[in-house]
């Protein structure tokens, strides 16, 4: 039955009881020629993928794990601004959900009360001068209670079930491909501004002291800026300059 209230995302569509990883099957159908706006979702992942290299944990019927294909003919430089993009539309459908207390954790956690809720995987396909397509992979932590989470994630993760909101899964997935059906076509008619500073508005990074892991330095600094391509400004705490950080390059906690 027609639930979907979008105009293209979701209308096409694979649903998989079982998968490796929604991105790599969204990436295989995106190679085939698949319209914007399709979506793969599956009830478990198997070798969930995140950023960095790491896996995801995507345990049956306890989440929503799904990729979006999408098509833009902004310059592939703009790609990584989609994952600030979706943080944005995310935590829109969240206020909609019950869900008021989410934030984002630069450069693309959602996180309540401290615990990460959501997962965000961008991927792009193309060349220098075009974008072929990107998969935007996105997991969301449903009904998983603390104790369902492995060792190592009970005391870093959360669920709206832990966070106290109950929501049904299919009305969940209408309400956040509307907001981030509305949020893209927003950016691709636009431009990114307007995106950053709603970002800016929801961060839970910036004005905070925060530690930057870079590559053969660690600092401590305050978070002072977004720029607009998305990189988080710092003015360090020892000598004061103020630097660039460049999501990948780094890892950021709270002080
Ligand atoms: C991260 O925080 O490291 C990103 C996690 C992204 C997880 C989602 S779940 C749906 C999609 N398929 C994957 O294999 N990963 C993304």
């Amino acid at each position: 039955e027609d639930i979907l209230t979008t105009e293209t995302f979701g209308r096409t569509y694979e649903y998989i009881e079982r998968t490796e990883s929604t991105n790599r099957e969204a990436r295989r159908l995106a190679e085939e020629g698949t319209p914007e706006g399709t979506v793969v979702i599956t009830e478990e992942q198997v070798a969930g993928r995140g950023r960095l290299n790491r896996g995801w944990f995507s345990p049956y019927a306890k989440g929503l794990w799904f990729s979006v294909v999408l098509r833009p003919t902004f310059p592939p430089i703009e790609a990584p601004k989609c994952t600030l993009m979706a943080a944005v539309a995310l935590i829109k459908a969240f206020r909609e959900l019950g869900l008021t207390t989410a934030g984002i954790k630069w450069p693309n956690d959602i996180m309540v009360h401290g615990r990460k809720l959501v997962g965000i995987l961008t991927e792009m396909s193309g060349s220098m001068e075009a974008i072929d397509y990107i998969v935007m992979g996105i997991g969301i932590n449903i009904s998983s209670q603390l104790k369902d989470f492995p060792e190592e994630l009970q005391s870093i993760g959360t669920s709206f079930a832990v966070e106290g909101v109950q929501v049904d899964r299919r009305h969940a997935l209408d309400v956040i491909l509307r907001c981030l059906e509305t949020q893209y076509k927003k950016v691709c008619t636009e431009g990114f501004d307007s995106t950053l500073e709603e970002w800016k508005l929801y961060s839970i990074t910036l004005n905070k002291d925060v530690t930057v892991k870079a590559p053969g330095e660690d600092y401590i600094g305050h978070a002072v800026d977004l720029d607009r391509d998305g990189n988080l400004i710092v003015e360090r705490a020892d000598n004061g300059q103020v630097e660039r950080v460049v999501a990948g390059d780094v890892s950021i906690r709270p002080v």
